[in-house]
């Protein structure tokens, strides 16, 4: 893992908009982006709207996976991820509306639906780029602890942390959905690159738990350990557990290019 401390959400989220610019070089503008919703990302969203606007980064040949969606909510509804992340990113910059895919949170059968959002995410060809957020429990996606490492896309219970951690969103705690259809474990560690951002104190633990804990189903993310492209970008509040931090501050003051 690439740990980058940063002073503040500003460098966090010029840190983060590199890394798309970075695959959309590298893939010729034909990124297969993975997006995440929910704050941590908002930071990073707004600078590549800036960019689009000021610098013209383009995404017209991009398509987009989200991570997750509430179980019962139509793409058009308030609180929905469909809708958040056409709100925070996608109606401000070129990407094809019909180029952004979603779990189908009001299907009928979600188990069936689950399996078809992973299959069309493979068939696609996969994810070149992942931008995550973690939760205050160790969660990527909405994959809570004890989730299977290899776990692919299907429904999940949300625990009573990560509901109220969300009711920010909703009206009420009782209107946020105690189900969602989220990639796995196992379908996140397929994408080519991931870029994890996580800012504040609430977040400390999990993110020390995920950089330098044991691997364990007890704090999801440390499963990223197994990937061998991982970007994290840290505010000074959230690499505050860090017991390495001093050492992350020392390799990014003595890079040396692309190397690990
Ligand atoms: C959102 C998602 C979640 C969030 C996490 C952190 O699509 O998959 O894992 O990234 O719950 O949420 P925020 O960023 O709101 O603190």
């Amino acid at each position: 893992m690439e740990i980058i401390i940063v002073d503040g959400a500003e460098e966090g989220a010029r840190v983060v908009a590199d890394r798309f610019e970075q695959v959309l070089r590298e893939t010729g503008g034909k990124a297969t982006l993975g997006l995440a919703t929910g704050s941590s990302p908002v930071a990073a969203y707004r600078e590549l709207i800036r960019r689009h606007r000021e610098e013209g980064l383009s995404f017209a040949g991009t398509r987009a996976f989200l991570l997750d969606e509430y179980v019962g909510l139509a793409p058009e509804a308030p609180q929905s991820y469909h809708r958040f992340i056409r709100e925070n990113l996608t109606r401000d910059i070129d990407i094809d509306d019909a180029a952004i895919s979603s779990p189908r949170g009001e299907a009928a059968d979600p188990v069936a639906e689950a399996a078809r959002y992973d299959a069309s995410i493979r068939e696609a060809g996969g994810v070149d780029l992942q931008i995550l957020g973690i939760g205050s429990d160790g969660h990527i996606g909405f994959n809570e602890p004890t989730s299977s490492l290899s776990s692919r896309t299907r429904v999940k219970t949300l625990t009573p942390q990560t509901v109220e951690d969300n009711a920010r969103f909703f009206d009420s705690p009782d209107d946020v959905p105690r189900h969602v259809l989220t990639q796995g474990i196992g379908t996140i560690l397929e994408a080519r690159a991931i870029v994890l951002t996580a800012s504040g104190e609430n977040k400390a633990r999990a993110v020390a738990e995920m950089v330098e804990g044991p691997i364990s189903a007890r704090w999801p993310a440390t499963a990223l350990q197994l990937h061998p492209r991982v970007v994290v970008v840290l505010d000074p509040a959230a690499a505050s557990q860090l017991e390495l931090a001093d050492y992350y501050r020392y390799v990014q003051d003595n890079k040396r290019g692309p190397v690990a």
